[in-house]
């Protein structure tokens, strides 16, 4: 069983899932099907929309992919990991039966860890990634700004670690209210930080604490780092700087472009600033859960 395809830039309706190519008969952008899913050019549309930022963004989900490789076990949600397993159980009290699932920014294995305690429930489960994936169930290769669904067409959305990687956050959070169905749920596992600089000057707490970090936490980093055989100011510096190399434990090196906050990240929204937005678009706050990493959101779509 296929989705209801639409067009995802003038979301006029797909009859069935297009063959090898089909252009939007209203607009002519070109959806390509295979047997498995539908593919379009999803960064020709997100370059159009958002000139200014195409570039960071194309930038970071490249280091992301890399990330895949480099640094699987941080970047992608496999089965056995604890925090992977605390989202599926929160997933498992907001999809049922029948209902149809996206998971938007699925990465690129054939059942992310978290939805395994989905599975054999009697989901229709639809991945979603800028690049191609091997998910199990119905492949988009395009981008959650853009797509190709039609509108009240989906129960349930998830975001694994995701929502903060998009090229833009309101045109997603507006997209996800189209294609939701009234009653139906976005799934949001996402980080609870804020940029690091802001961080480190302005913590939520007494001053006292950054009198603490400059005079007690900072001299102590650089001796850890010493002792550890990294340079004096690893990890230090990129609270201030841009344009920085950032290297992991494995030795594993990733450049920060100038204008992001670490190599992967577009976004670091915090959860309230999320639920503030996603108002704007018909979303209710309905599941609050803290994490042993980050934050499970849950919104409901009126
Ligand atoms: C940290 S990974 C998480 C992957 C997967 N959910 C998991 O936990 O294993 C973030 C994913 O978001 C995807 N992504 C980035 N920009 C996107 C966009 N605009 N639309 C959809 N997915 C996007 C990336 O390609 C990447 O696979
Ligand atoms: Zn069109």
């Amino acid at each position: 069983m296929t989705p209801a395809i639409c067009c995802p830039r003038c979301h006029d309706a797909i009859p069935a899932t297009p063959p090898a190519e089909r252009p939007c008969p209203r607009c002519g952008l070109v959806l390509r099907g295979s047997p498995v899913g539908v593919s379009y050019e999803q960064a020709r549309l997100l370059q159009a929309a958002f000139p200014a930022r195409f570039r960071l963004y194309r930038a970071l989900c490249n280091n992301g992919f890399v990330s895949y490789h480099e640094l699987a076990a941080g970047s992608v949600s496999l089965p056995g990991r604890e925090d992977v397993a605390e989202f599926g159980r929160f997933l498992s009290h907001h999809a049922g039966n029948g209902e149809w699932l996206l998971d938007v920014g699925c990465g690129p294995l054939p059942v992310p860890g978290y939805l395994e305690p989905l599975r054999g429930r009697g989901l229709r489960f639809l991945g979603l990634d800028i690049y191609p994936t091997s998910f199990d169930g119905f492949r988009i290769t395009g981008c959650a700004e853009f797509l190709p669904l039609a509108d009240r067409s989906i129960d349930v959305v998830v975001f694994g670690t995701s929502l903060d990687h998009v090229c833009d956050l309101t045109q997603t959070l507006q997209e996800m209210s189209r294609i939701l169905r009234r009653g139906g749920r976005c799934c949001i596992w996402m980080g609870d930080r804020r940029p690091y600089w802001r961080e480190f000057f302005f913590p939520d707490a007494p001053a006292t604490v950054v009198v603490r970090r400059i005079f007690g936490g900072f001299p102590k980093r650089v001796l850890r780092n010493v002792l550890n055989g990294h340079r004096p100011f690893y990890g230090i510096l990129h609270h201030f700087r841009h344009g920085r190399y950032w290297e992991y434990e494995n030795g594993s090196t990733f450049y920060c472009p100038p204008g992001a906050i670490d190599p992967f990240h577009m976004y670091f929204e915090r959860p309230a600033e999320v639920i503030r937005l996603a108002k704007r678009f018909g979303f209710a706050a309905t599941a609050t859960e803290r994490a042993s990493n980050g934050v499970f959101l849950g919104l409901t779509r009126s």
